[in-house]
């Protein structure tokens, strides 16, 4: 390439870089995958060789990437939290062996080989064993003090187990979420009618980065330990010792890590690890080889940017190829359309794939994603399959745009985009596929849990006029049932009995069940909680919804819309007339209940009880704990080394007390 056109693309590929970097580290919303990612940076690598007269400090290729963001107190790592050099090739790893190999002068060197988590890297010091802070990588030197979120990770001790605990260390590893906690939020997210979240690590590293404790409270997170910054005094000499160590501590750590020598042998531990990574429940993109030995580490030493006695060995994202024979629009219970791709059958990952999904109009277009196209398909976050491009180069001669609807393929009603949502809705409350959505999710596990009442019951049901609203299953006759297919008197019989114990449901499930806009399962156990009865909540003011904890504004217009809405009404008063008598349980009994409708925050270190005593003690009496002070908090509970939160609750004349008051207000004269 000529001299002109190369400075030209290290200025492209430059600047496309620090916006690629500004969306995964400070957005978290990747717009490619690690894999397109370090092509581009190796291809700026390999031009900025050779040039090595342009000037390349202020290169994204010399820099580790920047979490900090506003709103978080900066904090300096004792020792800085570096990068790893990473490969996706075989012989690129054995040359990394051999270099270690001769800059130690060894014939062959000891190895760890262990997951590479794919997660949010973190830095936690614990001082005489009790953590103190946490921090982000941030640059590498500096990062954010993300202590407040962290609290909420239930699988991290604040405290370690003895023997052999330094005074201070930083101890490294990486904030992820956990599939199943992943399809959980995204469950509510879509029952809500919000965008599912894309993948479970921007999740965890939005999550680790918002303001909203009650939020962050919401998502449960989890942590692996593997990494060593500073420690005083040095209380281990090698890797494999560490995670150890760390295990005794009693810190979650990897369930298996290779300690081999030699680079056959570490090979074949690469093997290993990438047939069991299925079975870790934590996301895995590659293994990391570090050498064992610390003293070895040391003199080995490390460039600007990374160790030069670790590497990361990355597992290419599994996809397939295979042609997309049609497009098929899916309308959920909530009149969403979702195109999906219908493929001939292929293996990806273990499973034969023949859907995947084009999420949504927008992406599909941006993909041009044709009827009859070769495509490449990958499993999301490994979870959902979706169509990453088209194999242009055999796209068919004669295939056109894909043209989405404009009226509902389900009941021919024009569909209508609402302003402010990527989603194009089918209006029709009416729509077939909009009934049958909506029944299975009221019988569904999650809501009224009514068994025997699934996707083929209800599609008979609908199909042939039976059944069109929820109140209808309370209608349902024995004869009716016996003219399903598969229906027999015993299997009839089960299934009236399981309609009428549904009538004794949680409140909350009734609440979610009914498909109210926004509310999932946590909002609706919020409402149940705050007030009690359907038709409390029917005749709640936005003022008396939006002052719940847990409902926002988005979310209580919502709920003010649904029972607005006149047939809502008449299908909520048609299935109490049929005898539905939901129950909200009382726990704890009434008179112990001494801190009901109080919210607390705890804060600093208390004399006697630990934080999580104090916090069970609080909600063995009603009582409510969030991780934040607000105009909500009613009592701030404050121990020694208090730090903003009274400072804040002071600002916000909340009422600040101690252990023994509260002890005091909970005893029952
Ligand atoms: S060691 C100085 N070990 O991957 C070496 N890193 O792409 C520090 N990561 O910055 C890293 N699993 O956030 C190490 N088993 C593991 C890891 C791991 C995930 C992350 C870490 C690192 C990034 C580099």
């Amino acid at each position: 390439m000529s001299q002109a056109s190369d400075l030209q693309r290290i200025a492209q590929l430059r600047q496309e870089i620090r916006r690629h970097d500004e969306l995964y580290h400070r957005q978290a919303k990747p717009e490619i995958g690690d894999a397109e990612y370090d092509l581009l940076k190796r291809e700026l690598a390999d031009l900025e060789a050779a040039h090595p007269e342009l000037p390349s400090e202020d290169s994204p290729s010399m820099a580790v990437g920047d979490d900090r963001v506003e709103g978080f107190a900066s904090y300096r790592h004792l020792l800085p939290m570096q990068s790893l050099d990473n490969t996706y090739s075989k012989d690129e790893f054995f040359a990394f062996v051999a270099r270690v190999a001769k800059g130690l002068e060894v014939e062959q060197a000891l190895f760890t080989v262990e997951p590479k988590i794919d997660g949010v890297a973190v830095s936690l010091t614990y001082e005489r064993g009790k953590l103190i802070r946490a921090v982000t990588r941030g640059n590498g030197v500096e990062g954010d003090d993300i202590t407040a979120n962290v609290a909420f990770i239930k699988t991290l001790p604040r405290e370690l187990k003895g023997p052999n605990l330094p005074r201070l260390i930083e101890i490294r590893g990486e904030i992820f979420m956990r599939d199943e906690e992943f399809d959980r939020l995204n469950a509510e997210r879509i029952e809500g009618g919000l965008e599912p979240f894309k993948n479970p690590r921007n999740l965890a590293a939005g999550t680790v980065k918002m303001l909203d404790r009650e939020e962050v409270a919401k998502r449960q997170l989890d942590i692996m330990l593997y990494g060593l910054g500073d420690c005083q005094p040095a209380v281990v000499s090698s890797q494999s010792e560490y995670h150890d160590q760390l295990k005794t501590w009693g810190l979650p750590v990897v369930e298996r890590f290779w300690t081999v020598e030699g680079p056959e042998r570490a090979w074949a531990a690469i093997e290993e690890l990438e047939a069991a990574k299925a079975k870790f429940p934590y996301p895995t993109d590659g293994a990391v080889i570090k050498l064992d030995s610390f003293d070895q580490q040391d003199v080995l030493g490390a460039t600007s940017k990374a160790p030069r006695w670790a590497i990361a060995y990355k597992f290419a994202a599994e996809q397939a190829e295979t042609v997309l024979k049609r497009i098929s629009i899916q309308i959920g219970r909530t009149g969403v359309l979702t195109p999906v791709a219908e493929l001939e059958p292929v293996q990806l990952a273990g499973t034969t794939v023949s859907r995947a999904t084009l999420h949504n109009q927008e992406e599909m277009a941006r993909k041009d994603v044709r009827e009859g196209d070769s495509v490449l398909i990958e499993k999301a976050g490994e979870i959902i399959p979706a169509v990453v491009r088209v194999v242009m180069e055999k796209r068919p001669a004669e295939s056109g745009p894909f043209s989405f609807p404009a009226k509902c393929p389900a009941c021919d009603t024009e569909v209508s985009k609402v302003e402010g949502e990527v989603a194009v809705r089918c209006l029709n409350i009416e729509c077939p596929d909009q009934v049958r959505g909506r029944l299975e999710h009221f019988a569904s596990r999650q809501c009224l849990d009514i068994e025997g009442l699934g996707e083929a019951v209800v599609d008979q049901l609908v199909a042939k006029g039976i059944v069109s609203t929820i109140s209808d299953i309370y209608r349902l006759e024995y004869e009716q049932l016996l003219g399903l297919e598969k229906f027999a008197e015993k299997s009839a019989r089960n299934l009236l009995a399981a309609i009428e114990t549904s009538k004794g449901v949680e409140l909350w499930r009734l609440l979610h069940g009914l498909g109210i806009p926004q509310v999932g399962a946590s909002a609706a156990k919020d409402l149940a909680k705050a007030f009690g009865s359907v038709a409390a909540i029917a005749s709640a003011s936005l003022e008396s919804l939006v002052a719940v904890d847990g409902i926002g504004e988005k979310t209580a217009s919502g709920i003010v819309a649904y029972f607005a809405d006149e047939g809502n009404r008449a299908v909520i008063d048609s299935l109490f007339q049929a005898g539905m008598a939901p129950v909200v349980p009382v726990r704890p009994s009434e008179e112990e209940a001494v801190l009901a409708g109080k919210t607390f925050v705890i804060t600093g270190t208390l004399p006697r009880m630990k934080r999580d005593e104090a916090k069970e003690l609080i909600e063995s009496k009603g009582g409510k704990v969030s991780g934040s002070v607000s105009k909500k908090t009613d009592y701030l509970l404050a121990g020694e080394a208090a730090g903003s939160k009274l400072a804040k609750a002071e600002s916000l004349g909340v009422e600040v007390v101690s252990e023994a008051e509260l002890l005091r207000m909970v005893t029952v004269e």
